[in-house]
């Protein structure tokens, strides 16, 4: 294990079970979310980074029992704070790093990832790995329930022009890894990008 795995499970561990405690109120931005990716009855799904899997019931209620809905995360602690909230009968519960799937090449039809983006030591990288386990043509969504500056402000910092959810940036970044952006929403109460996967 690498010291940037060591720092997320030590950081998320240390919070995984008050972690929907936290943010009670966030689940109808979690299901408007998930509804911008447009699945259909049949879809197969990620949730990269699923922590607890609070969008785990909006991704199986779009996909329908028919579907596929995996939750992978790289924190034992937020997987059984998922498990402890039923949330594994959702969908399946993957113990993974998003760098190195355990996913056949374009088995999945879109990937959802909420907060997760921020946490990657290889962005460009690991946003390929994503793309990688996803179908020509298929969709990703990088969410949070919060925009940027509420959340800096939140934490008490400024936004930086480096911040790699900056549109400038983000834009590049998803390019350069198999992804086009199609939109970009960066407002108080949700940050939602919208990708499709390059032939
Ligand atoms: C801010 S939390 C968000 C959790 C959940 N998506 C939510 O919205 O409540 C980020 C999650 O990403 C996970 N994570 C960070 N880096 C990861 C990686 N390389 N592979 C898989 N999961 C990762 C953390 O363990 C943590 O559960």
């Amino acid at each position: 294990m690498n010291d940037d795995h060591t720092h997320v499970r030590e950081f998320f561990g240390a919070r995984a079970a008050d972690w929907d405690g936290r943010f009670p109120d966030d689940g109808p931005a979690y299901a408007a979310a998930v509804a911008e990716l447009a699945l259909r009855a049949g879809d197969r799904v990620l949730d990269a980074g699923c922590g607890t899997g609070r969008a785990l019931p909006p991704l199986r209620a779009a996909v329908g029992p028919s579907g596929v809905v995996v939750g992978a995360d790289l924190t034992p602690a937020m997987l059984e704070a998922a498990v402890r909230a039923g949330r594994d009968r959702e969908g399946c519960l993957l113990l993974a790093d998003v760098a190195a799937l355990p996913l056949r090449p374009e088995s999945l039809d879109a990937v959802f990832a909420a907060g997760l983006i921020a946490h990657l030591p290889q962005p460009e990288a690991n946003l390929r790995e994503l793309a990688r386990v996803v179908r020509p043509g298929g969709t990703l969504a990088l969410f949070h329930p919060i925009g940027r500056a509420a959340l800096a402000a939140r934490q008490g910092r400024q936004i930086t022009p480096d911040d790699l959810r900056a549109e400038p940036n983000l834009r590049p970044l998803l390019a350069g890894s198999g992804w086009r952006m199609t939109s970009y929403a960066d407002e108080d109460a949700r940050f939602l990008a919208l990708a499709v996967r390059e032939s």
